[in-house]
C-alpha cells in the first residue's frame, strides 16, 4: 500500500518526466529521473546563493567583494534568508523523494567498517551489498537534513531578532547557524570532488540521468544486480578479460 508521500513523489516524477527527458544508451542504466535532477540543481543553486550572500554578512572585512553580486550589503542581508528558505524548501522535497533509498541498512554499517579499503582504492569494487546509495552518501544526506532543521530554527530566530526571541536566543542561534554552515560547506567540497574527479562517470547521473553499467557495478553492485538481474562480479571479470584480450597481437593493457 503506497503512502501519501509515495503518491506525491510518483505524481511529481510523472509530471517532470513529461517535460524533460532521460536518454539511456546501450550499456547504460537510468539513475536519476528529471524530478530528482531538477530538485538537486535547485538545492545547489539556493545553497550557493545563501552561502555567498551569507559570507558577506559573516565576515564582511574578508568577503565584502561578494556583496555587489546581490546589489550591495543591505540587499545581501535582506535576500540571504530568502535564499535559505529556497534551499530548505527544495531539500525538503528531495528528502521526501529520497526517504526510501536513504534508509539505513545493515549493509551500510558493514560499508562503514570497510570504508578505509574503499576510500584508499585498495578495493576495486564497493562491497557487493552496496545499494542505490552507499553509507557515505547516506551520512552526508542525513547531515544535510539535520543542518536544514538547524538553519530553519536558528534562521527564523535571527530573522525575527532579539526583540521577538531575546538576546540569548539570538546569540546561540548565530553560533549554531555558523557551525552548521561550516560543517555543510566542508561536506559539500568532498561531495563535489567525489561526484566529479573522485568517481568518474558520476556527474552525468545528475545531468543526463544515466550512468554506465561499469559505473553501476563498480560503485553500487547491489543496485546493478537489482536492475539488471546480472552478477556484478561476473560483469567486472568479463570487462577485465575483454580489456586484457590481445588486440592485433598486443595486449590493450601493455
Ligand atoms: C555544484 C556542485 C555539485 C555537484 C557537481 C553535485 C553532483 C552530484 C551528483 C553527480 C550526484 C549523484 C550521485 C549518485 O547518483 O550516486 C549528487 C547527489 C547528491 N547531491 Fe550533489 N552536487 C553538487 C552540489 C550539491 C549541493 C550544494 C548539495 C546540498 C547542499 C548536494 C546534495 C546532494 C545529495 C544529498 C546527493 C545524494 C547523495 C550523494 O550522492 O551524496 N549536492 N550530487
Amino acid at each position: 500500500m503506497s503512502t501519501a508521500i509515495e503518491r506525491f513523489d510518483e505524481k511529481a516524477r510523472r509530471r517532470f518526466e513529461s517535460v524533460g527527458r532521460t536518454v539511456v544508451y546501450v550499456g547504460e542504466l537510468r539513475r536519476h529521473p528529471v524530478y530528482t535532477r531538477f530538485l538537486h540543481w535547485m538545492v545547489a543553486l539556493f545553497f550557493f546563493l545563501a552561502l555567498f550572500s551569507g559570507f558577506g554578512i559573516y565576515l564582511p572585512w574578508l568577503f565584502r567583494w561578494f556583496t555587489p553580486i546581490f546589489g550591495g550589503g543591505a540587499l545581501s542581508r535582506s535576500m540571504h534568508p530568502w535564499f535559505g528558505v529556497g534551499f530548505v524548501f527544495f531539500f525538503g522535497l528531495q528528502t521526501l523523494n529520497w526517504l526510501k533509498p536513504m534508509a539505513w541498512t545493515r549493509a551500510d554499517t558493514k560499508w562503514m567498517r570497510g570504508m578505509r579499503g574503499i576510500v584508499s582504492g585498495e578495493e576495486k569494487l564497493d562491497p557487493p551489498d552496496t545499494g542505490f546509495f552507499n553509507a557515505g552518501q547516506k551520512v552526508q544526506f542525513w547531515e544535510i537534513v539535520g543542518g536544514c532543521v538547524v538553519y530553519l530554527i536558528s534562521g527564523i530566530i535571527l530573522w525575527a531578532g532579539a526583540s521577538t526571541f531575546g538576546r540569548t536566543a539570538v546569540a546561540v542561534s548565530y553560533v549554531l547557524h555558523d557551525i552548521s554552515a561550516l560543517i555543510m560547506l566542508g561536506g559539500i567540497f568532498i561531495h563535489i570532488y567525489l561526484s566529479t574527479i573522485g568517481e568518474p562517470g558520476t556527474f552525468q547521473s545528475m545531468t543526463r540521468g544515466a550512468v554506465s553499467e561499469r559505473w553501476a557495478w563498480t560503485f553500487h553492485p547491489a543496485w546493478y544486480k537489482q536492475v539488471t538481474g546480472r552478477d556484478p562480479r561476473e560483469a567486472y571479470q568479463k570487462a577485465r578479460e575483454q580489456a586484457e584480450r590481445p588486440v592485433n597481437g598486443t595486449s590493450s593493457q601493455s
